[in-house]
């Protein structure tokens, strides 16, 4: 068990280079469950839950091999339907291994994730798709048990734009008889990746990045090699970062489109902005303005920048509102930046942010990966010393942030506990 120790007041300058995009990489990873033969996939991030991933894929027959940020997987010999719970609770993205067993092996059994701390997270969205594909789907012992001889393509109507519900179900598609429609199909660019990768794989997939996708099934896929497209939230934690120390970084290898709502939102708050080709550079000499936002789904504001965002308006010049739509519980970072001497008040799934001159350093403790992102973006402008407990939440989605913010000038390291 680490911390992460940062003594505030440094301003970031320099250039920063971006990993591969946890939430693109999880998914295509998956998807090699589909074929036989080697898959390559390069730029795959050094994080704890790709580790996890990896695990899995192994226990379920697959050959996985790593040297660096490359990663191969032949799942020619993929013989095991079963997702245990102790792999699976570690990782609720596991939950993405149901539609590709289904559709290799005709049957899965796979843990139910369970809630985490930012809400509930059901999945009944993906088991609701899967049973309009024709598959039979029961919860036993807190297992999902879904079996089908073919899956038929169907027409799934998400209720939600689910992220991981729209990969699942476009992965259980691709090998279905006939044609699925997804209608509220998640827009996000990490499904885009994944429809990218398997189309290159021989699936036929029209849609993807609307909110309507169409998949006609085929035979078979065949194996690809494809780099994993870069991270857009931890570019725009890195841009947060420079705004909020006043300071001049350039966030390399990435890919702006991406960030249209966290550009407009930074530039909204008294950050400068110099976009060219795939750098983003971001300086700040003026005062940070107070701005409103609410997360959406893509191109909406993202949740997954929100609690980054509210350590900006927590040093801001007036009064922002930050609603969280996407998850019921997704604030449990407030508590931590009060303690940092943050004035904000939380009233349903809205957040009223009360800018302060500074925060002070504290020891405080870290409860999901994007909140414990917060703390430490909190700690690099905060008067002392701050300690962030529990950082593997951090090591699960951010490659060797420490050390990337130290290269950036930050007074940061890692101790063990
Ligand atoms: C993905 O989670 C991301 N994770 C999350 O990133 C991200 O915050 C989220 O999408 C929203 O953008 C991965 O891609 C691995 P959802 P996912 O299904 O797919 C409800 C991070 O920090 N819902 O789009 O689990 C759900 O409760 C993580 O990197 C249902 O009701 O999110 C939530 O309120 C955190 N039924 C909303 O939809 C379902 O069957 C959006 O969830 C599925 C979801």
């Amino acid at each position: 068990m680490d911390k992460i120790v940062i003594q505030g007041g440094h301003p970031l300058k320099g250039e920063v280079n971006i990993s591969g995009a946890k939430n693109a990489a999880l998914p295509i990873l998956v998807s090699a469950l589909l074929t036989g033969g080697w898959n390559t996939y390069t730029n795959v991030p050094d994080l704890q839950d790709i580790e996890s991933i990896k695990l899995l894929l192994a226990h379920l027959g697959a050959r996985v091999e790593s040297d660096g940020h490359t990663v191969r997987i032949d799942a020619g010999g993929l013989c095991e339907p079963e997702a245990p719970y102790d792999l699976v609770r570690k990782m609720r993205a596991s939950v993405l291994v149901l539609g590709p067993l289904v559709a290799r092996l005709k049957k899965a059994r796979v843990s139910l994730p369970g809630g985490c701390a930012i809400g509930a997270r059901p999945i009944n969205l993906h088991l609701k798709g899967l049973s309009l594909m024709g598959a039979d789907i029961d919860i036993r012992h807190g297992y999902v048990e879904a079996e089908a001889p073919r899956l038929k393509g169907a027409e799934i109507y998400l209720d939600v734009a689910s992220v991981t519900g729209t990969e699942n179900l476009m992965m259980a598609a691709v090998l279905a008889e006939g044609e699925t429609v997804l209608r509220n199909a998640a827009r996000e660019p990490e499904v885009v990746a994944l429809a990218d990768v398997l189309s290159r794989m021989g699936a036929d997939i029209h849609g993807a990045g609307s909110s309507v996708m169409r998949i006609r099934g085929v035979p078979s896929l065949k194996p690809v090699s494809a780099p994993i497209v870069p991270d857009r939230i931890e570019a725009g934690t890195f841009m947060v970062a420079a705004a909020l120390t006043g300071g001049d970084v350039t966030v390399c290898g990435c890919v702006p489109g991406h960030l249209g709502a966290v550009i407009d939102k930074l530039r909204l708050s008294g950050a400068e902005l110099a976009i060219r080709g795939s750098t983003i550079r971001v300086t700040r000499s003026a005062p940070i303005q107070s701005v409103d936002i609410k997360t959406l789904p893509y191109p909406g504001f993202p949740t997954d920048m929100q609690a980054q965002f509210m350590v900006l308006m927590a040093v801001a010049g007036g009064l922002s509102i930050i609603s969280e739509t996407i998850f019921e519980n997704r604030f449990i970072h407030v508590s931590e930046l009060r303690r940092m001497g943050a004035d904000i008040t939380v009233s349903g799934n809205a957040a009223m942010v009360k800018g302060t001159p500074f925060l002070s350093g504290a020891p405080v403790m870290a409860s999901d990966l994007r909140a414990s992102a917060c703390l430490v973006l909190a700690g690099l402008i905060a008067r002392g010393k701050t300690e962030v407990n529990r950082v593997y939440h951090l090591d699960r989605g951010y490659e060797a942030m420490e050390e990337k913010f130290a290269r950036l000038g930050a007074v940061i390291e890692r101790r063990p506990v």
